[in-house]
C-alpha cells in the first residue's frame, strides 16, 4: 500500500517520477505528491488520483534532476493535500516519502512534541521526518540518525528520504518492499520493479532493516547498524510491455486474456512427459497437516488446492485467513506444512503469518508471483506462478496461475503418498494441459453473451453466488471479484447452507448464480437452485455441457447457461473463473466503476 519513487540523475526528475508513480498507482490512489530538489525544495500535492496531480503541474515550475513522490492509500488521516506525502521536518531538512505505518507514532510524537516539534498533518510520516531531523540536529551524523530510526520506529516504513543540503536519496526498507534501480549516471528508487522498468533492468532488492544511500553515480547499503553490505545484482528478465495495457480498455480485461499464457507460464516448464517435477525438495510422505495461509483471492485458491489435496493425497489441510493465523493459536507441530499463497508476496498478514510458522519451526512452501518479494525471500521453499506482472487490483491471471500450480502440487503429494498410480498422475497432468486452450475457447464464444447479462442485471443491488464443493471454492472467489470492482452487494453461499438463513434474502428477481459442474453433488445443488427459483430468484447457470444436456431441467433461459468446455471435475474452477470475471467486468463497465483502480482498496496489501 502506498507507492513510492524516486530519481537522481541529469535528466528531468519530474517527468520520470510521475511516469513511474502511475505504474505505482495500483498500491493506492487516495493522494499523491513530489517533490522535486534543486538548490531549493519544492512540493506539489493533490488530493486524488495521480492525474489531479499532473493538472495541479503544468501551474507550477518543477524542475530538477532529483526528486521523490508518493501515491497514497490513507492509514492515518483522511486523504487530503495536507496528510498527502511528501512530509518535511519543522526545520526543513528532511523531505520524507512513506510507504508503511510507524506503529509507535504516538509515543515518538509525543517526545517529540516535547522537544518543541509542531504537526501539520495527521500522518505518522511527519513524525518519521521530524525524527530523523531530531536524531541529526544531535549528531550531524545523518547515517546514524537513520540507523536510531530503525532502531527505535516500530511497524512497517519503505522511505525515500531527501536531505536539503545534499544530492543524494535515503532509503531505509522495513517489511514494505523497497528496490533501487541502477542505470547509468542515474538511479532510482522504488516500491517494485515494474514502476521504473522502462530506464533499467537492474536492480538492488533492500533486505529488512537495510539503508541505502543513492547518488547519480554511486549506490552504498548499509545494514542497521551502519555497516556496508555487498550485494547482488538482480537483472529483470521480463519487458516494460508487461506492465502495460497494449490497446486494452482496462488492465483487468488484458489480464483476463492473458490467462491461457500466464497458466501455460506455470505448468509447462514443470511437466514433463505428463509428469510432475516441481523441482523442490519436499516429501508428502513426511506431512502430517498442511496450513495453508492467504489472504482475499489467494484465500480462495487455498480452498480449492483444501479440496484436490485432501481428495486425492488424503492430507489433511486446513485454510486460515492470514489476518486470522496468528491469533487463533494454530496448532502447529513438527511435521506440518505452512503453505503460504500471495500473488505480491508483500502481503503484511501473509507475511506475518509465515514469520510466525517459522517461528514455531514449522516448514514453510510459498506460492508467490513477484520474485523477490518479501515471502518468497523468507520462506524455506518457493514456487513462483510466473504469470507476469499484474496490475489490476482485482486478481485474474494471479489466481489462475496459483489455482494451476497447486492442481499440480496436490496430484504430485497423492504420488508420493501411494494414493494415485503413475497411470492416473498422468492422466490428471494431461486435463490440466487442456486449461489454456478452454479458457482461450471461452474468451471466444462467451463475451457477447456475457455482455448481455451484464446490461441485464446492472441494475440488481445484490446478487448471489451458490456452489458445492470446488464449485463453492469457485464462487467465493467470483463473489469477490464482483463486488470488488462493481461495488454491488453479493454473498457466496454453500448452496447447502442457503436454507439456515440467508435465503431470507432472496425474493422477486434476486439473481442467483449458480455454479454446478461437480458430478457427484450435481442433483444436490440443483435442488437448491430449485429452492431459490420457487422464492422467486432469477438464475445464471454456469455449468459443464456434458451435466448440462443430461441433468438440467429447470426452467432457465438459455441465455443464461454458461457452458464450460468438458474437464475432468477436479480441473473445473480453472474454467468457471473466466465466465464470473468476464461478468464482473463487463457489469463493472456498465456501471461505470473505476475497474482496474476500485474505491478504497489497493493492490500490495502491506498493513495489517
Ligand atoms: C483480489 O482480487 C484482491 N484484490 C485481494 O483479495 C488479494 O487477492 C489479496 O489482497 C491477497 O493479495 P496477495 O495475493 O498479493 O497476497
Amino acid at each position: 500500500m502506498c507507492g513510492i519513487v524516486g530519481y537522481i540523475g541529469n535528466k528531468g526528475a519530474t517527468h520520470i517520477l510521475i511516469k513511474s508513480l502511475k505504474r505505482l498507482e495500483y498500491r493506492g490512489y487516495d493522494s499523491s505528491g513530489i517533490a522535486i530538489l534543486n538548490k531549493k525544495l519544492k512540493i506539489v500535492k493533490a488530493k486524488g488520483k495521480i492525474i489531479n496531480l499532473e493538472e495541479k503541474l503544468k501551474k507550477e515550475n518543477l524542475n530538477g534532476n532529483l526528486g521523490i513522490a508518493h501515491t497514497r492509500w490513507a492509514t492515518h488521516g483522511e486523504p487530503s493535500d495536507i496528510n498527502s506525502h511528501p512530509h518535511t521536518s519543522n526545520n526543513g531538512l528532511f523531505t520524507i516519502v512513506h510507504n508503511g505505518i510507524l506503529e509507535n507514532y504516538k509515543e515518538i510524537k509525543n517526545n517529540l512534541q516535547k522537544e518543541g516539534y509542531n504537526f501539520l498533518s495527521d500522518t505518522d510520516t511527519e513524525v518519521i521526518s521530524n525524527f530523523i531531523e531530531y536524531q541529526y540536529e544531535k549528531t550531524k551524523d545523518l547515517l546514524e540518525s537513520i540507523s536510531k530510526f530503525l532502531k527505535e520506529g516500530k511497524g512497517s516504513f519503505s522511505l525515500g528520504i531527501l536531505f536539503e543540503n545534499e544530492n543524494t536519496i535515503y532509503t531505509v526498507k522495513k517489511q514494505s518492499p523497497l528496490v533501487i534501480g541502477i542505470g547509468t549516471n542515474e538511479n532510482f528508487i522504488s516500491s517494485d520493479i515494474s514502476a521504473t522498468l522502462e530506464y533499467t533492468k537492474n536492480y538492488y532488492i533492500l533486505e529488512e532493516e537495510e539503508i541505502g544511500i543513492v547518488k547519480k553515480d554511486n549506490i552504498q547499503i548499509f545494514d542497521k547498524n551502519k555497516n556496508e553490505i555487498k550485494k547482488d545484482i538482480y537483472v529483470v528478465d521480463f519487458d516494460v510491455s508487461a506492465a502495460e495495457k497494449n490497446g486494452f480498455d482496462h488492465f483487468m480485461l488484458k489480464e483476463i486474456y492473458e490467462q491461457p499464457t500466464a497458466i501455460r507460464n506455470t505448468i509447462n516448464p514443470r511437466v514433463i512427459n505428463d509428469e510432475i517435477d516441481l523441482k523442490i525438495d519436499i516429501d508428502a510422505k513426511e506431512i502430517n497437516k498442511i496450513h495453508v495461509v492467504a489472504c482475499g483471492s489467494a484465500a480462495h485458491a487455498g480452498i480449492v488446492f483444501k479440496n484436490i489435496v485432501e481428495s486425492l493425497a488424503r492430507i489433511p489441510t486446513e485454510v486460515y485467513l492470514a489476518s486470522e493465523f496468528r491469533y487463533q493459536n494454530p496448532i502447529l507441530e513438527e511435521n506440518d506444512l505452512i503453505l503460504v499463497i500471495s500473488q505480491s508476496g508483500e502481503t503484511a498478514d501473509t507475511l506475518a503469518a509465515l514469520r510466525h510458522g517459522k517461528t514455531n519451526g514449522v516448514k514453510t512452501l510459498s506460492i508467490v508471483n513477484v520474485l523477490g518479494s518479501s515471502i518468497a525471500r523468507e520462506s524455506d521453499l518457493n514456487l513462483f506462478t510466473w504469470a507476469g506482472p499484474e496490475i489490476a487490483v482485482a486478481t485474474t491471471k494471479a489466481y489462475s496461475a496459483q489455482i494451476s500450480l497447486l492442481y499440480l502440487l496436490g496430484i504430485k503429494f497423492a504420488f508420493q503418498r501411494k494414493k494415485i498410480t503413475k497411470e492416473t498422475e498422468k492422466l490428471l497432468v494431461g486435463e490440466i494441459l487442456t486449461i489454456p486452450e478452454k479458457i482461450e475457447n471461452i474468451l471466444k464464444i462467451s463475451e457477447n453473451q456475457i455482455k448481455e447479462l451484464s446490461k441485464k442485471y446492472k441494475n440488481n443491488k445484490s446478487i448471489f453466488f451458490i456452489g458445492r464443493g470446488l464449485d463453492y471454492a469457485a464462487v467465493l472467489e467470483g463473489s469477490l471479484k464482483l463486488k470488488e470492482i462493481s461495488y454491488i452487494h453479493s454473498e457466496a453461499y454453500a448452496a447447502g447452507e442457503l436454507k439456515h438463513g440467508t435465503i431470507s434474502l432472496i425474493e422477486d428477481r434476486t439473481l442467483v448464480i449458480s455454479c454446478i459442474t461437480q458430478k457427484h453433488i450435481f442433483e444436490k445443488t440443483m435442488s437448491n437452485l430449485q429452492e431459490v427459483k420457487a422464492r422467486g430468484a432469477e438464475s445464471i447457470i454456469i455449468t459443464n455441457e456434458e451435466a448440462y444436456i443430461k441433468e438440467i431441467n429447470v426452467d432457465v433461459d438459455k441465455s443464461n447457461l454458461l457452458i464450460i468446455p468438458k474437464i475432468n471435475d477436479y480441473f473445473t474452477p480453472s474454467l468457471t473463473a473466466i465466465y464470473m470475471q468476464l461478468f464482473s467486468y463487463y457489469i463493472s463497465r456498465e456501471l461505470g466503476s473505476d475497474i482496474d483502480m476500485p474505491r478504497n482498496l489497493a493492490k500490495s496489501v502491506t498493513v495489517e
